[in-house]
């Protein structure tokens, strides 16, 4: 199949689906507590896509933009009941080559196994201290690791692949980057650093507080001499290093010190059914409209085509142009769009 180019001449590749706005973590630089407090405006579950209305999409974003991976995310997609019926749904799209989901973790010792067995193929949780006591901070809900853990070990046991995701803060768990890397180095699981990003408008984002990819680097290359490998596919978000004394790599997410828009390959879908073509944007096209409204498939095709080649989002870059200061616009919220 031909793919589709955007303005800036980038195909789409991966379709990242959220699938619920909801998260039983208060994460600080995501959902900060006092602004996802209990009378938070959550979507309803009627103005939520049906499993449906997403296997709908997913199959024309593959049969006819180019889509190959989907990657589901949330807020926690565990809590979207019965997620893996939709993950059956899905596997089966022809095309599709690669299905991951992006988790807290702690849902996953109830669902590990049937999300395996429905064709998920790999989970990326997020961890962002070996602390205890940090770790029930940053979760904002004073959360155990344990039960971090405990979802780990059961993706291992289900047999699906596993990535660790680790946000880092200067002045909140930069002392965690040793600590993490000497672990998960270990346990033989690749640990991707991410840059404190933006995102949103709640997460009260400062340059300052960003810990760039090169500090990152010099920190785990003065204990653990690495090296930097090409990307596995075009686009890839994370840059990869091996470690020298072969024991597995690590991904490093620089979305601020280093931008990727370049390369950028990827499509969101909110829980809402909005079509996000940048995680920074204000706001997103609405699908779900269109989807209920006809039931010819080339129409909706024809909009997608539309929407992607018209596509010039490049915030990352542009933030950079700025010498690193964020805009003064409104961003969609991480929880709502994914990451
Ligand atoms: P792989 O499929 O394993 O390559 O993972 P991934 O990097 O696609 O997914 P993941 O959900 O783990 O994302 C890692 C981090 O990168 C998260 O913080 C995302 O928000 C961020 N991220 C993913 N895509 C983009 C992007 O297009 N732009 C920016 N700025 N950040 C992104
Ligand atoms: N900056 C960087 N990464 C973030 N994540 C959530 N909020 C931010 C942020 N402001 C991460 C989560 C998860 C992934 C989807 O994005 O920890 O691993
Ligand atoms: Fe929830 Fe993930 Fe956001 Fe933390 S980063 S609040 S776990 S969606
Ligand atoms: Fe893609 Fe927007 Fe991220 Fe740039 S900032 S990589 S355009 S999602």
């Amino acid at each position: 199949m031909v793919s589709m180019l955007d303005k800036r001449n980038r195909p789409l590749r991966d379709l990242r689906i959220s699938v619920t706005d909801r998260c039983n973590f208060r994460c600080t630089y995501c959902m900060p507590a006092d602004i996802f407090g209990p009378d938070y405006p959550f979507l309803k579950k009627e103005e939520l896509l049906s499993f449906e209305e997403i296997e709908r999409l997913a199959k024309l974003f593959a049969k006819d933009l180019g889509v190959v991976k989907l990657r589901i995310t949330g807020g926690e997609p565990l809590m979207r009941k019965d997620l893996p019926i939709l993950i059956e749904k899905l596997a089966k799209i022809p095309g599709i080559e690669d299905i991951a989901m992006t988790t807290n973790g702690t849902l996953l010792p109830l669902y590990a196994d049937k999300l395996k067995k429905a064709g998920l193929q790999r989970v990326t949780i997020s961890l962002d201290s070996l602390n205890p006591e940090r770790f029930k901070q940053m979760n904002g809900r004073q959360m155990s690791i344990q039960k971090v853990f405990d979802g780990i070990e059961a993706a291992k046991k289900a047999g699906l692949a596993i990535k660790i995701n680790m946000v880092v803060q200067k002045g909140v768990n930069e002392q965690d980057i040793l600590p993490m890397a000497t672990y998960f180095k270990t346990e033989g699981h690749t640990l991707r650093f991410i840059e404190f990003m933006d995102v949103g408008n709640s997460n009260k984002w400062n340059l300052a507080h960003v810990v760039t990819k090169k500090e990152i680097i010099e920190k785990i290359h003065s204990v653990y001499p690495i090296k930097p490998q090409p990307p596995r596919y075009a686009g890839e978000v994370a840059s990869r290093f091996y470690y020298e004394d072969g024991a597995g790599e690590i991904g490093i997410i620089s979305s601020v010190s280093d931008a990727f828009c370049g390369s950028c390959n990827r499509a969101r879908l909110s829980a809402r059914g909005e079509l996000f073509t940048c995680l920074f944007a204000s706001s997103g096209f609405d699908l779900k409209k269109i989807i209920r409204g006809t039931d010819d498939d080339q129409d909706i095709t024809k909009i997608l085509k539309e929407r992607w080649s018209n596509r010039q989002d490049q915030y990352s870059v542009e933030r950079d142009q700025q010498n690193g200061n964020q805009f003064n616009q409104k961003k969609v919220e991480m929880s709502y769009i994914g990451g």
